[in-house]
This record gives C-alpha cells, sequence and structure tokens, in this order.
C-alpha cells in the first residue's frame, strides 16, 4: 500500500507540476487591458450591487418571456432598465467622477436598448423582444469589456 503511494506520488508530482508550469507559460501574455474605474470603494460597492440586480432583471425578463407575459416584461424592462431621468443622471455622475466619458456613452446604448425591447414586448412581438434582449445583454458585455474597478 505504501509502496502503491509511493509510486503515485512520483508520477503526480512531476505531472503537477508540468501543468503548472504551462499555466504560468500560457498566462504570461495575459494583460487586462479594460480601464479601470477611478471611483471610491463605496461607489463600487453600490455600483456591483445595482449590476447584481441588473442580472436578476433579466432573470426575470427571460421567465416573462417564456410564460408570454409580453406585457409584464415590457413594463418592468422600462421600469428597472429602462432611460428614465434619475438613471442618465447617475450614470453621467459616475461617468463625470471617473473621468470616462464613455462610461455615460455605453450606459445610455443600454437603457436605449432596454427601451426597444419595451416596446417590442408592449406590441406583443416575442422574436422581436427575444432579439432586442440578445442585444440588451451585448450592451452590458460591451462596458464591461471596456471598464472595471
Ligand atoms: C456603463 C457600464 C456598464 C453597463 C452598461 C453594465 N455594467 Fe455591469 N459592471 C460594470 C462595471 C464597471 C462592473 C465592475 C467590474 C469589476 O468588478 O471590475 C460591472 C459588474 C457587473 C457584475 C458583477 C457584479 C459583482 O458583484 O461583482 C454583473 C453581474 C453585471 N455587471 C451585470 C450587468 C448587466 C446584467 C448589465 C446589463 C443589463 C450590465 N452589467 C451593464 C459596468 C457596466
Amino acid at each position: 500500500m505504501r509502496k502503491m503511494l509511493l509510486i503515485l506520488t512520483m508520477l503526480l508530482v512531476p505531472a503537477l507540476a508540468g501543468a503548472q508550469g504551462m499555466m504560468h507559460h500560457m498566462m504570461k501574455n495575459v494583460k487586462d487591458e479594460r480601464r479601470v474605474l477611478n471611483i471610491p470603494a463605496k461607489m463600487k460597492t453600490m455600483q456591483k450591487k445595482m449590476m447584481r440586480q441588473h442580472m436578476a432583471t433579466l432573470a426575470s425578463i427571460v421567465s416573462l418571456v417564456a410564460e408570454g407575459k409580453l406585457d409584464e416584461a415590457g413594463s418592468l424592462t422600462k421600469e428597472k432598465l429602462g432611460t428614465n431621468p434619475e438613471d442618465i443622471k447617475r450614470c453621467s455622475r459616475m461617468a463625470k467622477m471617473a473621468g470616462e466619458p464613455d462610461f455615460l456613452k455605453f450606459g445610455m446604448a443600454m437603457h436605449e436598448k432596454a427601451d426597444e425591447l419595451a416596446e417590442h414586448a408592449k406590441k406583443g412581438h416575442r422574436d422581436k423582444t427575444l432579439k432586442s434582449l440578445a442585444e440588451l445583454i451585448n450592451s452590458c458585455n460591451a462596458c464591461h469589456e471596456r471598464f472595471r474597478h
């Protein structure tokens, strides 16, 4: 039994060391090129909390569309993600504070896509709603590609 363990160790240790070396090699060229948002820590905590709510909203939208409740999906989208003066002000303040005008641009693109989704949903157009949903998710992705904390 002990001998088996010894043999196993002798085989495993170099294999693991090799894998680690390879990972190290692979990660050598990995660079995070996103721009860092220069805002206070508490602001970041608040922003991330809001982001997790966005994620929950997307889940609710998908559920409502699947249940055929397009009208509700439209109202929820408009209320939670659509353009409203408060959100625009918040995005604008964030962009100014961080000195990153593009933050507002990406934020507005997302809110406007949500407005579009809401309109399709309100009219009962399921396929157009889903198409807008994919584009909405990509508008989230676009900002995540550009900025980080
Ligand atoms: C204008 C920019 C912007 C838009 C638009 C945006 N996000 Fe984010 N999001 C961020 C930033 C910045 C972070 C922080 C990334 C980090 O931690 O480095 C973030 C983080 C997150 C996180 C991680 C939260 C955590 O607890 O770590 C989730 C989830 C998320 N976003 C979801 C979404 C969803 C869903 C949408 C679209 C409906 C969206 N975001 C749109 C900028 C944006």
